[in-house]
């Protein structure tokens, strides 16, 4: 099992002055940033990222919401990383998120629900590939 999962923290959390307060949770929960950046992301790329999506009826505007502002991707590394992980973060549907998960804190809606997550360890792995060069991230140097 790998230890490690990836996330970023969405525009609507970006744009709502959290990044902090979620870094924080994520920290108290146990996680080690390996990598992390401030940045901004074109339509293309949302749409590759989320393309396990692309036949569902909300990929448009998810990819519309995805490059809407700045995201803060992150790669992270616990034990049990992946699960963990979803389990801080709560269900996709904030109003469904347990009490103190950073959806249920930061979330205002289904769409913009403040963070990602990996689903899977192999999808962790592409993820953090995705974002960051091999020798970006720490522990491979
Ligand atoms: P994520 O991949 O971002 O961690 O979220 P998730 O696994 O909890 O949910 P997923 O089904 O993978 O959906 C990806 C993202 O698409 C947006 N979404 N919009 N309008 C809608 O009905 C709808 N459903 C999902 C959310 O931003 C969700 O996190
Ligand atoms: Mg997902």
């Amino acid at each position: 099992m790998s230890n490690k999962t990836f996330a970023i923290i969405k525009p609507d959390a970006v744009a709502k002055n959290v990044v902090g307060e979620i870094i924080a949770m994520i920290q108290k929960a146990g996680f080690k940033v390996l990598a992390m950046k401030y940045t901004r992301i074109t339509k293309v790329q949302a749409g590759e990222f989320y393309s396990v999506h692309k036949e569902r009826p909300f990929y448009g505007e998810l990819v519309d919401y995805m490059t809407s502002g700045a995201i803060v991707p992150i790669a992270l590394e616990k034990e049990n990383a992946v699960e963990e992980f979803r389990k801080l973060i709560g269900a996709t549907d904030p109003t469904k998120a347990d009490e103190g998960t950073v959806r249920k804190l930061f979330g205002t809606g289904i769409e913009a629900n403040a963070i990602h997550g990996s689903d899977s360890d192999e999808n962790a792995l592409n993820e953090i590939g995705f974002f960051f060069s091999k020798s970006e991230v720490v522990g491979n140097q």
